[in-house]
């Protein structure tokens, strides 16, 4: 029988997820269907259990229902207890297992697909919501130092003493930025959604004065079109600029890996989805 998975959200019509793990399932032969379930703001709860009591397997959760599905979960793995947010739920006969894979995803595409090394690295992550938080962990372990820059300051500082213990990492204002250089800028508010910019420090000349060491790869969560970030870090002067296509397959894929204990090749998924 076809096991049967889905990802749930509102809104969710855009959502790639069904095309990426319908591809993960023809390449690696995986008999399983993949949709998309849009879930009423106030029926997160329900529609996951209608599903589970269909014989679903197992979902991807999306905007903006992540911590009620850490709430829902009667397991959790380590990765979703320290990001306190859940993108992934797997059922079975002992419960709902969470997981949550973004931070995971964020890091492979980083290292292996872009090959930037983050050991040692001078890291500036913007944004101190859900998003921020799914991945601080994944890039502390990966040896990252880092500043968490937000425009609501205090959250920036609560957020960084959450994670005090596991690595180096400090908050900050946008302002208190000015005169310093990183490696790696991620952006992981939602800024570009409205289509703005997070207040960066900015330099007349561009070049490598500015918040960009030379050599520096700008990331954007985000993506889509060319993200007022990505724009300004090309202004800038960074030396590479990253969407969040490939975190997005590489998120799906350990989700896969979970459920299916198979890892499909995600350079394909990716090379497909920019051509979509
Ligand atoms: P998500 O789950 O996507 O992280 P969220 O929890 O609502 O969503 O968090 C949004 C983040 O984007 C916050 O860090 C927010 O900053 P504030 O805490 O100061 O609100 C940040 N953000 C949104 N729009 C922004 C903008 N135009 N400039 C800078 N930061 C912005």
């Amino acid at each position: 029988m076809t096991d049967r998975y889905a990802v749930i959200g509102n809104p969710i019509l855009h959502s790639k997820s069904p095309l990426i793990h319908t591809q993960f399932a023809i390449q690696t032969g995986q008999d399983l269907s993949y949709e998309a379930v849009l879930a009423p703001m106030d029926g997160f709860r329900d529609t996951v259990q209608t599903l589970c009591d269909a014989g679903y397997r197992g979902l991807n959760v999306t905007v903006p229902f992540k911590f009620e599905a850490f709430q829902l979960a009667t397991q959790l793995t380590k990765r979703a207890q320290s990001a306190q947010a859940v993108n992934t739920l797997k059922f079975d006969d002992g419960g709902i297992m969470g997981d949550n894979t973004d931070g995971v995803g964020l890091v492979t595409d980083i290292e292996r697909n872009l090959g930037f090394i983050l050991q040692g690295k001078r890291v500036l992550l913007m944004g101190a919501g859900g998003a921020a938080y799914g991945v601080v962990s994944p890039l502390l372990d990966a040896g990252s130092i880092l500043i968490v820059a937000n425009r609501t300051e205090d959250k920036a500082h609560q957020l960084a003493a959450a994670f005090n213990a596991r690595g180096s990492i400090r908050g900050s204002s946008y302002e208190a930025l000015a005169g310093l250089q990183f490696d790696c800028v991620i952006n992981a508010t939602s800024s570009s959604l409205a289509g703005s910019l997070p207040p960066l420090p900015q330099h007349e000349n561009a070049g490598h004065t500015g918040i960009f060491a030379s050599d520096a790869l700008a990331y954007d969560m985000m993506y889509g079109q060319e993200t007022p970030f990505l724009r300004f870090a090309r202004e800038q002067g960074a030396a590479r600029l990253a969407d969040g296509i490939g975190m997005l397959v590489e998120q799906a894929a350990e989700s896969f890996f979970l459920w299916r204990n198979v890892r499909p090749d995600t350079a394909s998924v990716i090379a497909r989805l920019r051509l979509t």
